[in-house]
This record gives C-alpha cells, sequence and structure tokens, in this order.
C-alpha cells in the first residue's frame, strides 16, 4: 500500500515538518502516549511538543486533529499551545480517535467498525466529512460528538474490552475450581447478541501496548477527578493475577513449587498472534517469573527469526531464544504455550513426546483439542 500510494504521489515523506505543515488543509498527530515512568499517567510530552513545533509554522485556516489516545482535555491543552506559541494561528482542534488493532490495522482502517470525531465548530466538521467520504459510502457509522466526549470514548472502548477479558478470566478460574469448560460457557454467553462472543476467549491476561496503559491512564484519569473507578482497579487487578495464575499450573505441571534446575519450553513471546510486538507481554511477565523460580527457559516465537527489532531484543535478554519449536521443546520439563500463534495448534505430539523430557503441556490459550 505505501509503494503503491507513494508511486501514485498521494503519499509523500518528508524530514522537514516545516513543507510537511505549511500546507496541510488537515495536521494529525499521531505520535506515541506511552504509559509515564513511575506514576501510570499517559506521557504526553510527545504530542504537546509536535503541537508546539507546529504552532509557528500554521500560516493559513487548518483543523489540528488527535489521533494519539490520549486523556480528556488535551485538544484542548493542545488548543493552548498552539495560541501561545502562535497568536495568529487560525485552526480548529478535532479529536479523532483511532481504535486499529495490530496485525489488521488495514482492515480495521478500510472498513471500520465506527468512525468517531470530536469537532468544535462546523468548518471543522465539514473537513473531517470530507476526509472520511469514502467511509460514508460504504455506510461506516461516523459519530460526531464533543471534544471531550470522543476522547473519552476511546479510553472507555479499551477498558470496557479489558473488562471482557478479565471477567471471562476470572469464570475460568471458576469453572476449574466448580468443573465446567469455560469455552462453552463463552459461546453460550456469547450467543446472546447482547453480549456477543468478541473478546471473551481467557487466556494469560491481556497485554501489548494499549489495554495496560489505557486502562492505568483511565484510573489515574479518574483519580485526578477525585473518582475511584473501582471496576476498572479490579480488571488490572485480575489481570495482574491472571499470569500468577499461569505460573502456578506450570507448577502444577512441574509437580513443584521450586524451579530450580526445570527447563520449561515456551512457545510465543508476542503478546498475541499477528504481530512482533513484545511490549507488555504476559508471556514474558510469565518467564520472569519462571526465571525467578529457579527455571531455565527455551523459547520460540515466529517473529524472533531475525525480524525482532534492536530495541525489541533488549526485552529477550535472558531468555534462550530458540529459532524452532523443537529447538524450544527440546529437553523440556513443561511445555507452556503462551500465544496463540496458528502453528502451534499442529503440533506432531509424536515429535513433543519424544523431545520432551517431561509430559505435561499448560496451554494457557486454549489452542489444543
Ligand atoms: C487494542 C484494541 O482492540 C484496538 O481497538 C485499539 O485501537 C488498540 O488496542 C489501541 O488502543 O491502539 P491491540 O492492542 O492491537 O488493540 O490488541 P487486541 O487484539 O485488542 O488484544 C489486546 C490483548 O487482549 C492481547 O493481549 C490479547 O491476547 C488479549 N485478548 C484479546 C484476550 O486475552 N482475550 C480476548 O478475547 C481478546
Amino acid at each position: 500500500l505505501v509503494n503503491k500510494n507513494f508511486r501514485s504521489g498521494k503519499l509523500r515523506f518528508s524530514s522537514s515538518i516545516e513543507k510537511s505543515i505549511s500546507e496541510a488543509k488537515a495536521i494529525f498527530i499521531a505520535v506515541g502516549t506511552p504509559e509515564r515512568r513511575g506514576d501510570g499517567h499517559a506521557d504526553l510530552s510527545y504530542v504537546y511538543s509536535a503541537a508546539k513545533e507546529i504552532a509557528p509554522l500554521l500560516k493559513r485556516y487548518c483543523i489540528i486533529i488527535t489521533k494519539s489516545t490520549v486523556p480528556v482535555g488535551t485538544s484542548l491543552e493542545i488548543k493552548n499551545i498552539i495560541k501561545k506559541y502562535n497568536k495568529n494561528a487560525n485552526f480548529d482542534v478535532v479529536s479523532n480517535p483511532e481504535f486499529l488493532r495490530e496485525g489488521s490495522a488495514i482492515e480495521d482502517f478500510m472498513r471500520p467498525n465506527r468512525v468517531i470525531v470530536g469537532f468544535e465548530n462546523e468548518k471543522s466538521k465539514k473537513i473531517m466529512e470530507n476526509i472520511y467520504q469514502p467511509l460514508y459510502l460504504i455506510q461506516t457509522p461516523i459519530l460526531f460528538t464533543d471534544l471531550k466526549s470522543a476522547e473519552l470514548i476511546k479510553y472507555a472502548s479499551n477498558a470496557f474490552l479489558a473488562i471482557k477479558i478479565s471477567f471471562i478470566n476470572e469464570v475460568s478460574d471458576l469453572c476449574e475450581k466448580v468443573g465446567g469448560n469455560v469455552q462453552m460457557v463463552a459461546k453460550g454467553m456469547g450467543l446472546d447478541n447482547r453480549i456477543g462472543p468478541k473478546f471473551l476467549h481467557p487466556g494469560p491476561g491481556f497485554g501489548g501496548s494499549c489495554f495496560p496503559k489505557d486502562s492505568h491512564s483511565l484510573v489515574h484519569l479518574a483519580e485526578t477527578h477525585g473518582y475511584g473507578f473501582s471496576m476498572m482497579r479490579g480488571v488490572i487487578a485480575v489481570n495482574d493475577e491472571q499470569r500468577e495464575r499461569m505460573v502456578r499450573k506450570v507448577q502444577r505441571a512441574a509437580g513443584t513449587n521450586d524451579l530450580n534446575g526445570m527447563t520449561i519450553s515456551v512457545l510465543g513471546l508476542t503478546f498475541k498472534a499477528g504481530t512482533d510486538d513484545l511490549r507488555d507481554s504476559p508471556s514474558l511477565a510469565i518467564i520472569g517469573r519462571l526465571r525467578e523460580l529457579g527455571a531455565t527457559v527455551r523459547a520460540y516465537d515466529p517473529t524472533t527469526t531475525g525480524r525482532l527489532s534492536r530495541i525489541q531484543d533488549s526485552f529477550l535478554e535472558g531468555i534462550n531464544v530458540q529459532q524452532s519449536v523443537d529447538e524450544a521443546m527440546r529437553e523440556g520439563d513443561v511445555l507452556v504455550i503462551l500465544t496463540e500463534w496458528p502453528e502451534f495448534r499442529s503440533l506432531d505430539f509424536e515429535q513433543v513426546k519424544e523431545l520432551l523430557s517431561g509430559s505435561a503441556i499448560v496451554d494457557t490459550r486454549n489452542l489444543l483439542d
């Protein structure tokens, strides 16, 4: 897509902000908002420095759109920053949160469930309508609202999906205690279209660059405004506990709490399948705990064969990353599946038995029959 649109001249790249900004009618700020070290708030420094850089370059009317995931009030703060650094700037701010998932971003962009636009006046609304014209043609619901509601819709949506995951993870725990198959329970619940079948897959807990940081950020936002948001705190606590539960499952499978001298074979390092992202991956947290308990970990992930960036490699320190499933399984006392990569569905169990020195599999994603 990049090549095609680059060749046709629709897409241009420049390292000169001046050149890019001066002709623009609409400027999207889409920089990262990672979790700030120490206090769990979203780090808005990249957003604000983008606003500061843009401000002096604005020569004619344009709209400045926030795509980055930001706490309520950020768009108005961007407006203040721009006014501060350019008294004559003629602009409006818009909030247009993104809902793309890693691994299916293009599909999500081309055929979104909905588009949310927070705006302040008709002029900016018109430009947004123009930008999303192709989506009108496929009847995508586009919700126009105020700036703060748009910002909150993003956080509330991610938080709600996180609630579903933590909920089903708790139900899975209950199923194990009382007897019951959580997959059937989820299926039965999901058939009610008020509930829906999605995001009811139990597993080692949610991870990635969004849910963990956005749930923390929402709790902190609420706290700043004197509100406890106990449900979200519960969701985070359940998610942390879920990782520990997976560690306990491995201990049970190993037949000992002390994993000294044990080799644990791990399949899957990324936070979900379909991405090479290791940020806040439950897999790495669980591996970290297994190593603390004395285990040696041999791990395989389809994305670790030469595709990981150097930044991500630092996540893998201390883990024996192998180049194949077989190598990861060799002499493992317990085999643990932590990411739902399709290739782990079709393990050759004769081979598994031959390679492992133990005979237990912990399938944290319910991938196997
Ligand atoms: C998520 C949202 O789905 C996007 O809509 C949003 O735009 C994005 O965050 C963001 O804020 O940028 P993503 O982080 O790519 O997208 O991943 P998801 O597919 O939502 O999965 C998140 C985590 O939940 C993963 O660790 C996944 O394994 C876990 N999960 C998901 C479950 O444990 N069970 C499920 O049923 C679904």
